[in-house]
């Protein structure tokens, strides 16, 4: 099975950016945390990470995988292309934040992306991202069944 992990626009920053808010684990240390444990379950896990929404439509398009967990980052409150990019693949998706973006400012309590992903996870941080992938593990383990 392939799972996408799509990480979007500043969260290469990770590590320096906002640390209140983001924590201090840096994306390179969260992809390499994810790999292992996605070997472990034989699953292989392909990463993106763009500043740029064209190029991470294009991911989501060229992508050919079973499912999708993503980090839409500021594109959550603002992009109804990359929306429509995910459902255009029909690929279920889990949606992350590492912020718990309803403690935050208004303008990001709302997503375009929660009404249709299998699961939302928000305010945990770099976990929120492990969570993630044993979710989708055992998603696609049932899918299986
Ligand atoms: C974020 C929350 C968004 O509101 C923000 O624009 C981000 C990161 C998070 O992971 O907490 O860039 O998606």
């Amino acid at each position: 099975k392939r799972i996408l992990l799509v990480n979007g626009p500043n969260l290469n920053m990770l590590g320096r950016r906002e640390p209140g808010h983001y924590g201090s684990t840096t994306l390179d240390e969260i992809v390499t945390g994810l790999t292992k444990v996605a070997e472990d379950h034989q699953v292989s896990l392909s990463h993106i990470q763009s500043n740029a929404e064209a190029e991470l439509i294009d991911a989501i398009h060229a992508a050919e995988v079973d499912f999708i967990i993503i980090n839409p980052a500021a594109f959550t409150h603002t992009s109804v292309a990359l929306r429509d990019a995910i459902l255009s693949v029909s690929t279920p998706f889990i949606e992350v934040h590492l912020s718990n973006v309803h403690a935050r400012e208004p303008f990001r309590h709302h997503s375009y992306f929660s009404d249709v992903a299998v699961g939302v996870i928000c305010g945990l941080g770099a976990d929120g991202y492990q969570f993630a992938l044993q979710s989708a593990v055992n998603y696609l383990n049932r899918a299986d069944e």
